[in-house]
């Protein structure tokens, strides 16, 4: 007589995982995105990535007119990070429907386009021109870049601005609406709600943290912009403790973004209770992070029976006391 033996817990088949998310009317194949500023807008990186294995590319931020961005030096290392100080550098909106917009719809991966202003009614508008135009998947709405002055982290740093500018763009489109939100305040679940009330369908968490590097030389700034924005590896437990608040504070996707690396990284931040996660200047150091990170999460979820991340998401314990 043979007896079955005790067998280990088998590895889950790939066609039972299933790791599609739902960001509002967004819905993506898997959840691993391309920040915004890494992928240029999206064309670039087409024959460089296999863009039909990322979730979705988020293009450069565009303001309404082509800005030339800051001074050099625009990026500088620090320790386990990068600085930078693009200074919102882009073709500007009608450039980018004209040149642009027309390649972005043969790419096989879904398009988050990024738009940033210098006021409500701009925000507006540009909105409006993307609409009319079309062949793009959703909207980012950045109210977090902390390299220009007067936009971006100003709207971002109140409930009242961030509210204002959501309120600026919601009738405008019935595409997916996801806000960029600056980790560089005291009480991050304020601005989530202040957005997530005038109709944000997800959020962002977050953007670079403000930083300064100084050359003792010169006495000055290494950055042409003065201070800069912190990304990389050193920023995830920050941006961990960021995710978890307005994770608690709201009850729509909110989307990890700040120091992912590895598939652990990511893992981390779906434990957490996010939904979707951008890589960001993993992307600098090589190009196919997004991708390594995916197979990650796969092969984590294949050897732990896990179906979907649902099953992960928001299931970090309490600390024991
Ligand atoms: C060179 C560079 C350019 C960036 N440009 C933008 C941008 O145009 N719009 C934006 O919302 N974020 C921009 N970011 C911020 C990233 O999208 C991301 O939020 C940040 O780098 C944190 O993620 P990371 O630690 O994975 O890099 C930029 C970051 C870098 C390094």
């Amino acid at each position: 007589m043979t007896r079955r033996a005790t067998s280990q817990p088998r590895r889950l088949g790939p066609s039972r995982l299933d790791l599609s998310v739902r960001l509002g009317s967004l819905q993506l194949r898997n959840p691993v995105m391309i920040a915004s500023g890494l992928a240029g807008y999206g064309d670039e990186l087409e024959g460089i990535v296999n863009l039909g294995k990322i979730g979705a590319v988020v293009t450069k931020t565009l303001t309404l007119n082509a800005r030339e961005g800051n001074a050099p030096p625009r990026l500088a290392e620090a320790h386990s990070g990068l600085m930078n100080s693009i200074g919102l550098a882009n073709v500007g909106c009608q450039a980018f429907i004209s040149r642009r917009l027309r390649h972005l719809k043969a790419l096989k991966t879904k398009i988050v386009v990024s738009v940033g202003g210098f006021s409500e009614r701009e925000y507006g508008e540009i909105v409006l021109r993307l609409e009319d135009a079309g062949g793009f998947d959703g909207f980012e709405i950045n109210i977090s870049c902390p390299n220009v002055k007067e936009a971006g982290m100003s709207f971002g740093c109140s409930p009242a601005g961030a509210a204002g500018v959501v309120r600026a763009v919601r009738p405008k489109t019935s595409r997916s609406i996801i806000v960029k939100l600056t980790p560089n305040v005291t009480d991050i679940a304020l601005i989530a709600r202040a957005c997530v009330s005038e109709g944000a369908d997800a959020l962002t968490v977050g953007n670079t943290f403000k930083a300064l590097a100084v050359d003792v030389q010169t006495r000055r700034p290494l950055l042409g912009g003065g201070t800069g924005g912190l990304s990389g590896p050193a920023i995830k437990v920050l941006s961990l403790a960021k995710v978890w608040e307005v994770v608690s504070a709201v009850s729509v996707p909110v989307i990890a973004c700040g120091g992912i690396c590895c598939s652990n990284d990511a893992l981390e931040f779906i434990v957490v209770g996010a939904t979707a996660l951008q890589v960001g200047s993993a992307c600098l150091r090589n190009l196919r992070t997004p991708e390594l990170v995916l197979a990650g999460i796969e092969e984590y979820c294949r050897n732990n029976r896990v179906r979907s991340l649902a099953e992960m998401r928001g299931t970090v314990k309490s600390p024991e006391l």
